[in-house]
């Protein structure tokens, strides 16, 4: 009997403990934001983990773009600031993907292996980024809130374009 009690018991335990960690696990999908980058990373899960805040940067960027163009009457300092940062970004990017840099690298990537499969495919869709960005930028540089307006439908397009293809979202 006694056995019987303590077997239960011990039961009971781990299956609080279960509890605890499946707590853990959803506290754990709930602060993905707070995702840092472990301890002494190989170069792919660094890679990972700076992509992920150069997308931050970018989609924060853009968004900050969006708000000013806005405004009534728009600061043209900023305007041109934040484009600026756009192309140095979308420049780069190709540069963030080096292979094995995906979900083996850091499980909250969003990166879907068609990156690496269709590699031409996923070239193309950054360098329209780059394309239409760099119009962003040039309208921006001339001062002509219009046409940087015009330009951002475009731009987000190229975003979307890509991300349709090659990102797969995850709940964070
Ligand atoms: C050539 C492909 C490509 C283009 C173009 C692109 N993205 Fe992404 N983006 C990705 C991929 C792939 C991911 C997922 C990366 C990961 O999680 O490892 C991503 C992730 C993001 C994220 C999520 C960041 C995070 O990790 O939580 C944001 C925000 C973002 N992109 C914004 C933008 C914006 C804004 C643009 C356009 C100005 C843009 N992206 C253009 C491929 C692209």
């Amino acid at each position: 009997m006694a056995s019987t009690t303590s077997r239960g018991a011990r039961l009971a335990i781990a299956a609080a403990i279960g509890a605890v960690i499946g707590g853990a696990a959803v506290a754990g999908v709930a602060l993905a934001h707070d995702d840092p980058m472990p301890k002494n990373p190989s170069p792919a899960t660094r890679a990972a983990y700076v992509r992920h805040e150069n997308f931050e940067k970018l989609g924060k960027t853009f968004k900050g773009l969006n708000d000013e163009l806005r405004k009534g009457s728009p600061d043209v300092a900023v305007v041109k600031s934040s484009t600026q940062t756009m192309l140095s970004l979308a420049n780069s990017l190709p540069t963030w993907f080096p292979r094995g840099s995906g979900v083996e690298a850091r499980p909250m990537s969003e990166a879907k292996a068609d990156i690496w499969t269709d590699a031409a495919g996923f070239t193309a869709a950054a360098s329209a980024l780059q394309v239409q960005v760099s119009k962003l930028n040039q309208a921006a540089a001339s001062g002509d809130i219009a046409a940087v307006k015009a330009q951002v439908r475009p731009t987000g397009g190229a975003c979307k374009g890509c991300h349709d293809k090659y990102r797969q979202e995850k709940k964070s």
